[in-house]
């Protein structure tokens, strides 16, 4: 789970695929990265902690990090929250073609390319926002994945 700073959306989305991912008893690993390190170390957002744990999942305990290039070619799947994210890991890596490099929001529209919105300059309704989105997107993006099984 990729976005710019990997302190609002990407650990909301790293939260909530790994419950996802729980629920549903599958042992995938699910991680996320930024692709700045302008917040490197840093705990999530409060504002993301605050709605995910209004929905029982705890993220206080994430990092923020930035995504290495040497790790790409270890990732099975590779989600980006908006085009510049995408822009940004093509960049870092162009071999990371589309069938390992999505974006999020394509698992519920498919080839619209709609952005998961930056939230950071927003208020706690733009995070509840954002929350549904990955909430919706996570599920059709297991959905997809395991009927591909
Ligand atoms: P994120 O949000 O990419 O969802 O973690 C942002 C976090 C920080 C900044 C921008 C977006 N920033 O400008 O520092």
């Amino acid at each position: 789970m990729v976005c710019l700073g990997n302190i609002c959306r990407s650990p909301l989305a790293e939260g909530i695929a790994q419950n996802l991912i729980h629920h549903k008893k599958l042992d995938w690993i699910v991680d996320s990265a930024g692709t700045t390190g302008w917040h490197e170390g840093s705990s999530p957002d409060k504002r993301s902690i605050a709605v995910a744990k209004d929905h029982d999942i705890d993220i206080s305990g994430l990092r923020a990090r930035q995504i290495r290039q040497a790790e790409l070619p270890d990732w099975d799947l590779i989600v980006a929250m908006d085009a510049q994210n995408y822009q940004d890991i093509r960049r870092l890596d162009p071999e990371v073609t589309g069938t390992r490099l999505h974006m999020m929001m394509n698992f519920l529209y498919p080839g619209q390319n709609r952005p998961v919105p930056d939230p950071y300059y927003g208020s706690k309704k733009d995070f509840e926002e954002v929350y549904t989105m990955l909430y919706q997107a996570c599920e059709a993006m297991l959905e997809e994945l395991t009927s591909a099984r």
